[in-house]
Order: C-alpha cells, then sequence, then structure tokens
C-alpha cells in the first residue's frame, strides 16, 4: 500500500515508518524536523521537509505521492509547549491537520489514521480504567486541540467518505524518544539515571500514568490502515503505575541508588489515568504485548547505545 506518515521523522513516526517499510508497504514522509530527526527516517522511505501548515506545499506533496492511506502523526505534542503558545499548538494540531484531511480528500486518500491522545482529552476521570465514551473534558489547550481534529474527520468521513482511525494513545514511551525534550518521563529519567543526575518528580510522584511501548503503538497504527473505521479507540493497557514506581523500576534497571528530588506539582496535570484496549481488541484485533519491565530493559539499551555514540548528553 502507499503509505504517507506524516511527522515521520519523529519518535513514533520513524518507528512506524520502519515497520511499514519492512512489511512491504510503499512509504512516504512529510515532516518539518522541528522536534524529528532526519537520519531517524528509513532510507527506503521518500522525505519530503514540509510544514502541514503549508497549505500548498504538502498539496504537492500529496499530488506526486497520491498516497492510498495516511497515518498523521506530525504534531505540537508537548502539553507545556501548547499552555505558553497556545495559537502554535493550535496551528500545527487544528490546522496543520486540516490541511493533511483536506489534502487527502483532493488526492483521493481511502484512510487517515489519527495519532490522538487519550491521557489529555479526559481531564481528571470519573472511573478506571476510562473508556472511549467517558466525557472530554481536557485541561491543557494540547487536550484540546487533539480532541478537536477528530470531530473534522467524523465530519469528513460524513461528507467525503473518507475513513478514519483515531488513536488515542496513552503515554508512549521506547527507543528514539527523546531525552532532551519536556516530555516522555521514560526518555527524561532514564538520561538522568545513566548520567548519574538526580530525576526531578513534580508533587508527591503518586500520580498515575498508562505507559504503551513504541513498538505496540506502531502495530497499532498499522492494524488500523485496515480496520477501526470512523472510530475512536484507546491504544493503552489499562494498568496504571505511578511516577515513584517507575522511577523505581528503572532505577534498578540502570543499576542507580540515587534519590529523585522532589519539586512542586505541575498546575494541569492530572492525578489518575489509564485507558480501557477492550474496544482496541475488539474493533482492531490489538492487545499491548510488551510488558513494561521488557519496554524499559530495550529503552535504557537504546539510551546507553546513545550514551555509547557519545550523543546523550
Ligand atoms: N508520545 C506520546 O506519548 C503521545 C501520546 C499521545 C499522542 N501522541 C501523538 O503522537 C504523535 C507523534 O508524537 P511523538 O511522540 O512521536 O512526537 P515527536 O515530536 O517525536 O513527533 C512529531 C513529529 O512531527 C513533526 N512536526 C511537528 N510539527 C510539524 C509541522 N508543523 N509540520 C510537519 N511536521 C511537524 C516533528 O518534527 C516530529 O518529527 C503526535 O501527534 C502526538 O500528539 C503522542
Amino acid at each position: 500500500m502507499r503509505v504517507l506518515v506524516t511527522g515521520g521523522a519523529g519518535f513514533i513516526g520513524s518507528n512506524t515508518v520502519d515497520y511499514l517499510v519492512a512489511h512491504g508497504h510503499e512509504v512516504s514522509v512529510v515532516d518539518n524536523l522541528v522536534t524529528g530527526f532526519r537520519e531517524q527516517v528509513h532510507p527506503q522511505a521518500r522525505f519530503h521537509e514540509v510544514d502541514v501548515t503549508d497549505a500548498e506545499s504538502l498539496e504537492r506533496v500529496f499530488a506526486a505521492e497520491r498516497p492510498e492511506a495516511v497515518i498523521h502523526l506530525a504534531a505540537q505534542m508537548d502539553v507545556r509547549v501548547s499552555t505558553r503558545r497556545p495559537a502554535y499548538d493550535a496551528q500545527v494540531n487544528i490546522l496543520g491537520s486540516l490541511n493533511v484531511i483536506t489534502c487527502a480528500v483532493g488526492a483521493g486518500t481511502r484512510k487517515i489514521v489519527y495519532a490522538s491522545s487519550g491521557g489529555a482529552i479526559y481531564g481528571e476521570p470519573d472511573y478506571l480504567p476510562v473508556r472511549e465514551d467517558h466525557p472530554i473534558r481536557p485541561l491543557s489547550q494540547y487536550g484540546v486541540t487533539k480532541h478537536t481534529v477528530e470531530h473534522y474527520l467524523f465530519l469528513y468521513a460524513h461528507l467525503h467518505g473518507l475513513r478514519y482511525t483515531a488513536l488515542r494513545y496513552a503515554n508512549v514511551y521506547g527507543p528514539r524518544q527523546n531525552p532532551a525534550g519536556e516530555a516522555g518521563v521514560v526518555a527524561i529519567f532514564g538520561r538522568s539515571l545513566i548520567l548519574a543526575q538526580p530525576c526531578r518528580i513534580f508533587g508527591d510522584g503518586e500520580q498515575t500514568r498508562d505507559y504503551v511501548y513504541v513498538g505496540d503503538v506502531v502495530a497499532a497504527n498499522a492494524m488500523a490502515l485496515g480496520a477501526g473505521d470512523n472510530e475512536s479507540v484507546h491504544i493503552g493497557t489499562g494498568i496504571e503505575t505511578s511516577v515513584n514506581e517507575l522511577h523505581h523500576a528503572l532505577a534498578e534497571i540502570c543499576g542507580s541508588r540515587l534519590p529523585a528530588r522532589y519539586e512542586p506539582e505541575r498546575p494541569g496535570e492530572v492525578q489518575r489515568i489509564s485507558l480501557d484496549p477492550a474496544l482496541a481488541a475488539e474493533r482492531l484485533g490489538w492487545r499491548p504485548k510488551v510488558p513494561m519491565s521488557e519496554g524499559l530493559e530495550r529503552t535504557v539499551g537504546f539510551l546507553r547505545e546513545r550514551q555509547a555514540a557519545g550523543r546523550l548528553a
């Protein structure tokens, strides 16, 4: 299948591109490299350094590639950036996505797989693990913009027959997550522990998240190319892990005894979240496969390789 991956130079995107190429798909990538890396893009994928907010350039890419399916991952994905720069967040995440959707319609694309967020759209949940029909009450600009795009997808499916699946990811972690950013606690803690620096925990560390391994997310992206039409589904484990538990597990793997440094909690962060993956099993045949202990080992292994190559500091 001809698949265009937006954000294909990023963490989830580059892993997705590798998988698609390995499974015989013809892959093209759109990315402006704002947080992605050119060298992460598989050499067999055609690369277009284009910003999704640049409608004309994007149209040219779609006209040339004529993708049968799009996996749309390009986004401003940092909650704190969305708070500091809400207009920029909306420009990339809403207007950029609208460009991708309208270009897809124009190019005769049959399906869009969209990276939504299960961690950012529900606010403080009424029950756990959350199901997809839980009320939407985002507590950040990022949560608002990620969810808004699901409405456009619904509309374009209705108006133009463009099929979509919105995958509401939990907290994704694994190789290639950038430890230098503000998001991605597994990569950030892993880097700190390897460099023998204390990890910073905001609040008491008892807040919980649902951590899903990037390899499982990549499999979900690929499965959604052919299933789960016109639905929003969770890609998570349903398991809550506290920041303290995560820190402890990573410290064990890294052989570190350095205590964490506790700092005041940050506003806008939910206290607990986990996502029920039952609908993904039903609609996509997807289940998380990589247990957290194994996923963390693989991630630390990757970070150690980076360190050995002098690319961790
Ligand atoms: N990582 C997570 O835990 C998580 C959770 C829920 C949803 N998501 C979503 O998954 C997607 C991928 O996230 P990621 O973790 O791989 O982040 P990432 O920052 O590594 O990837 C995003 C990619 O999009 C590119 N990009 C950003 N703005 C762009 C623009 N205007 N035009 C073209 N390209 C642009 C970046 O250069 C980068 O390569 C995002 O849509 C994010 O919102 C991620």
